[in-house]
């Protein structure tokens, strides 16, 4: 008897929890909504303040694919603009290597990591300090990589496509954009729904949108991270309502890597034949 007593208790508290923790999540989707998108970069750049930054990690360098789309898509010449460049792990591997690249990051941690790596190695780059979609760029560049997958932190498909024709705008004549994205989506569609109609009525500055992911940062305040994994055509779509087209994609595992062009321009270099599956 004491037995099914102590088990009814276990499986009530059990299932109480679940509750709460369901209810969380709904909650935390629905405050997530409230929130206007200088409140919503808070919780982003509090991600990537967080992101691990051992000297490790940084002199680990460029992953195999990088390295191949390197290869392919970038030359020493090419004047070359990285978007995201966090603690500097891709970052300090170019410049070490030859390459001509200027930086954009909006997480002022990482960027002191990233310039005290560079130091520590004798080298340097500009960093321009901020969203992309709010620095101001003062020339054109041969190569914009938006890196680490930083183009699926940019909230709202019609901010994304407006980066997009930003990125344009300051491509040389031979010029492409290079952009390794997320694809596996996560969460309940409903929660999105929720935190869109929280949005709504609170006439927040943006609204969620389906595929959305928004996770709580920090148990004691409402900072969320969010991304926006893509669904097959849904990139090459925005790079179109850019003025831009897919040139080359290659389907790295989890983070496929397009390459746009502008709509005119003939194609972009290809100086060498390397394993990364290119498709169209
Ligand atoms: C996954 S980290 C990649 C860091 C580094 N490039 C690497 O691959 O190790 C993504 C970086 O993108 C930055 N980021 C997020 N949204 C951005 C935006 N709108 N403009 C520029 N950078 C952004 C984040 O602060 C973060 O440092």
């Amino acid at each position: 008897m004491r037995d099914v007593v102590v088990r009814l208790l276990t499986v009530t508290l059990f299932g109480v929890g679940h509750l709460f923790a369901r209810s969380t999540r709904v909650l935390n989707h629905l405050a997530a909504g409230t929130l206007t998108i200088r409140q919503l970069r808070v919780g982003i750049e509090r991600t990537w303040e967080e992101f691990s930054a051992r000297d490790i990690d940084v002199a680990a360098g460029l992953m195999a694919w990088e390295e191949e789309m390197i290869a392919r898509f970038v030359t020493r010449d090419d004047d070359v603009l990285l978007v995201g460049s966090g603690q500097g792990r891709d970052l300090v591997a170019l410049v070490g290597d030859g390459y001509n690249v200027t930086a954009v990051e909006p997480a002022r941690r990482a960027i002191a990591t990233s310039r005290r790596q560079l130091a520590m190695r004798g080298l340097s780059a500009d960093i321009i300090e901020g969203f992309f979609e709010d620095v101001a760029l003062h020339r054109r560049f041969d190569v914009i990589i938006f890196s680490g997958c930083c183009y699926s932190f940019i909230p709202e498909s019609r901010r994304r496509i407006a980066a997009l024709r930003k990125a344009s705008e300051h491509l040389t004549a031979r010029g492409r954009i290079l952009i390794n994205y997320m694809t596996e989506s996560s969460g309940h569609p409903m929660l999105i729904r929720l935190a869109r109609f929280a949005g709504a009525l609170t006439r927040s500055d943006w609204r969620p949108e389906p595929g959305d992911i928004v996770l709580l940062v920090d148990p004691a305040r409402p900072l969320f991270h969010y991304e926006h994994p893509f669904r097959p055509g849904e990139i090459e779509s925005e790079a179109l309502a850019a003025g831009l087209r897919t040139a080359h994609r290659c389907d790295v595992p989890g983070n496929p890597l397009v390459v746009l062009v502008a709509n005119e321009a003939s194609g972009c270099v290809n100086h060498s034949s390397t394993g990364l599956k290119a498709g169209v």
